[in-house]
């Protein structure tokens, strides 16, 4: 028998979210033959607004789309839940400092973490968009002490996709030929996007392009990629980041491809330097339903600088969250 799956979805009526809903709806984030109920979360203002996109939904009549629910209440949103894509964040505005983001996100993540720990099924697999995606993924995980540490996550697949899509084109190969991508660390500008694990063609990337394209354009395009985008489009990236959430969510339940590993950022268990419980960015293959973190990689002095910059922005976050009580 095949169960039907309670999907959340926060931030619903945003851009992200009008990207998100219909591939979900259509069956392109757990596999063409599980049935979804949609669970669209919101705060009061845009209430409406999701309920627009539920009517656009209804009209599209997809037979894997069971129901859909509104609310702005997380207790009812999260009732149930199977997975919950945490997109909807307090957005950093001018002149915000740092604490106030953290806070104010805090403010949301907090209460949700809660409503998942209290509410969504023992299954719940946790991915978080919104930003700052890895502290956000921390303050809802601490906020759910019931549920097992791991199933909370957040997303650096749309770096990991950027990655791969700028490498494939420098090497004029198709991007299914660029294998064992990885970002380490951050969602955010620190983050490291690896070529000296990747293969191209079964041979090292790294060793495939030169070392001033790697060091010089290869990694700040793929870091400042999502300000290129907002500078070209007039608004962040949206697309492309629901087709990563819906990759990530895809993966993490259905498992990776043999031979191939993909970028996610789930707690640290201690690997390559990186502390316990940090939510940072790792190469991963899903087995069983479940991220492990690929093992025995050699880490060389370009690499472990970059992966420690990063790591230490995380671990600032953490005890700038845990200093304002959020965590
Ligand atoms: P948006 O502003 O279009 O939509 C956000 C939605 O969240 C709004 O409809 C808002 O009403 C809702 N919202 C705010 N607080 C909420 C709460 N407490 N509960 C439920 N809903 C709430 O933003 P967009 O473009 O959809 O982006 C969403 C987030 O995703 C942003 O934080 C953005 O920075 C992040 N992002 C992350 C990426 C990643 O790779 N991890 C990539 C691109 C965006």
């Amino acid at each position: 028998i095949v169960m039907t799956v309670k999907v959340t979805v926060t931030g619903a009526a945003g851009q992200i979210g009008y990207a998100l809903l219909f591939r979900i709806a259509s069956g392109q984030l757990l596999g063409a033959d599980t049935p979804v109920k949609l669970s669209l979360l919101e705060i009061p203002p845009a209430v409406k607004a999701a309920e627009g996109t539920a009517m656009e939904l209804d009209d599209c009549a997809f037979p894997l789309l069971e129901g859909i629910e509104i609310s702005d209440d997380p207790a009812k949103a999260f009732d149930g839940a199977n997975v919950a894509l945490l997109v909807g964040a307090r957005p950093r505005t001018k002149g915000m400092e740092r604490g106030d983001l953290l806070e104010a996100n805090g403010g949301i993540f907090g209460p949700q973490g809660r409503a998942i720990n209290d509410h969504a099924a023992d299954d719940i697999r946790v991915l978080v968009v919104g930003n700052p995606a890895n502290t956000n993924a921390l303050i809802a995980q601490s906020a759910a002490p019931d549920v097992p540490a791991e199933r909370f996550t957040a997303m650096t697949r749309l770096d990991h996709n950027r990655a791969l899509s700028q490498l494939a084109a420098k090497l004029r190969v198709p991007v299914t030929e660029v294998r064992k991508m990885t970002i380490w660390g951050n969602h955010s500008a620190t983050q490291y996007p690896d070529l000296f694990h990747a293969e191209v063609g079964g041979k090292i990337a790294a060793e495939q392009v030169e070392e001033e394209w790697l060091r010089d354009t290869f990694i700040p395009t793929v870091a400042k990629r999502g300000a290129a985008i907002i500078e070209a489009r007039g608004a962040s990236s949206a697309a492309s980041a629901a087709n990563a959430a819906i990759d990530h969510v895809h993966d993490w339940v259905n498992g990776t491809p043999e031979g191939d590993w993909t970028s996610a950022a789930i707690p640290s268990d201690g690997s390559y330097g990186v502390p316990e419980g940090v939510i940072s960015s790792f190469p991963v293959v899903s087995r069983n339903g479940r991220w492990e973190i690929v093992q025995g990689l050699e880490i060389d002095a370009f690499s472990r600088q970059r992966i420690d910059a990063s790591v230490n922005e995380l671990v600032e976050e953490r005890d700038a969250v845990k200093d304002l009580g959020l965590i």
